[in-house]
């Protein structure tokens, strides 16, 4: 992926502690020039945690989480695939209606709307966020909209609430894999 711009978009959900050496470090072994912008509240746990500043040294770029001035510059190049992961229940919910209320959401409703940029995104869930009446809504609107899902019981078997699920494990890989088929 020489060259081409991976967009990691985090929101607050479990993984996020992650997201350096789960798919941010990896992606740049790939080749991969990483830009991530997080949700408000995933920047306070990253800021809060000191992940910020090491995503920060890791990728050259700056960490988006809050929009920019009129007049300020855009802080990132542009992006070649967009990657939601962890998306949040909140975040899901908020891309199938094209909601912009954040710097993250900004980006990544745009960018469903862009010819030939293609957005995947991990909803990192559990079996009562999918048992919501309006889930399934969510999930058809964007898997119609040509978003790249990385869901179900194979890639992320759904746990109850504050229920663990031993063997469990991040789906970082496929998530990764989906981006490059994505471009190739
Ligand atoms: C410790 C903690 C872990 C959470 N994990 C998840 C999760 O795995 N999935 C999820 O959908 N929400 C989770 N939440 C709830 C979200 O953080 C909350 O809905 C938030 O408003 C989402 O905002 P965002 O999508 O803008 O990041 C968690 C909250 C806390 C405090």
């Amino acid at each position: 992926m020489q060259g081409k711009v991976l967009g990691v978009v985090g929101s607050s959900a479990g993984g996020i502690e992650e997201l350096r050496t789960g798919l941010v470090a990896p992606a740049l072994e790939r080749g991969w020039t990483v830009a991530v912008t997080l949700t408000p509240t995933a920047g306070q746990w990253l800021r809060t945690s000191g992940e910020t500043t090491q995503l920060e040294r890791l990728t050259g770029l700056p960490i988006r989480s809050e929009p920019r001035l009129p007049n300020d510059s855009r802080p990132h190049p542009p992006v070649d695939c967009y990657v939601v992961a962890p998306a949040s229940a909140n975040t899901v919910a908020k891309l199938a209606l094209g909601i912009s209320d954040n710097q993250a959401l900004t980006q990544v409703n745009e960018a469903i709307g862009t010819l030939n940029l293609p957005v995947v995104v991990w909803p990192r869930v559990n079996a009562a966020h999918a048992r919501h009446p309006a889930w399934e809504r969510h999930i058809k609107a964007l898997h119609d909209s040509g978003v790249r899902l990385i869901y179900g019981t194979e890639v992320w078997p759904l746990a109850e609430p504050r229920a663990g699920m031993p063997g469990r494990q991040y789906p970082w890989e496929a998530v990764l894999d989906e981006a490059g088929r994505a471009l190739s």
